[in-house]
């Protein structure tokens, strides 16, 4: 399969030191694509800021804004038999970058920010993908219906979600639990590596792939 991965947080830039971004490290998403490389699959890594090594095998396409983020998936995804969208996109970019450093000049500093692009969310409706399509889901309540509402809202196929409320996995760190949301039933994954998920998830993805296949 031809899989594209997002993963990363983005960064909206203020002015040309500061930025607006989030905690996301981008381990799932790698951990993603690493998995689908050894499985043999040929993956595109669209990512945002991060430290992480670029797993082997895997074509890399770095971004770093919501907007840059946009563009290279709706080049990419048209080829592709499934899309996993792991990357914490900001919600909001500056709406003016300053071409200058913002001067402290008063006690209070009013920023207008302007919504980004909702990318999994024109996987369908704007770019016309029939792939096999996985969002995911970072909830700290109702867990599970709100994962379920976004599957149907953005026409996924699969929306792995995690309670960003429990300590020690999900946000920045190694570990995860997650709850795999189809259409018909949901699945819980007990806490685990990312790097230990991450193969699970993939033989899912297969296996829906292949069903989207004979039908
Ligand atoms: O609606 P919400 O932001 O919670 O949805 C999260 C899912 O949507 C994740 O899969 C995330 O990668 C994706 N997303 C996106 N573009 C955005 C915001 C979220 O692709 N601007």
């Amino acid at each position: 399969m031809r899989v594209l991965v997002t993963a990363g947080p983005t960064r909206e830039a203020l002015d040309p030191v500061r930025y607006l971004s989030n905690r996301s490290s981008g381990k799932m998403g790698y951990a993603l694509a690493d998995a689908f490389a050894r499985a043999g699959h040929q993956v595109l890594l669209v990512s945002g800021p991060s430290v992480l090594e670029v797993p082997e095998g895997v074509d890399f396409l770095p971004v770093e804004t919501g907007l840059e983020m946009f563009e290279a998936v709706k080049r990419h995804l048209g080829r592709m038999d499934a899309a996993l969208f792991a990357a914490a996109v900001a919600d909001y970019r500056a709406a003016e970058i300053s071409d200058r450093k913002i001067k402290k000049d008063g006690e209070t500093l009013k920023l207008e920010l302007v919504r980004n692009p909702d990318i999994l969310g024109s996987a369908r409706a704007s770019f016309g993908f029939t792939g096999t399509l996985v969002g995911f889901a970072a909830e700290t309540e109702n867990l599970e219906h709100n994962a379920r509402e976004k599957l149907r809202r953005k026409g996924c196929d699969l929306v792995i979600a995690n309670d960003v409320s429990k300590p020690g996995i999900g946000f920045d760190s190694d570990r995860n639990e997650v709850l795999l949301v189809f259409p018909e039933h949901s699945e819980a994954m007990p806490e685990d590596e990312k790097h230990h998920l991450a193969p699970k998830i993939v033989r899912e993805i297969e296996r829906l792939a292949a069903e989207r296949a004979t039908h």
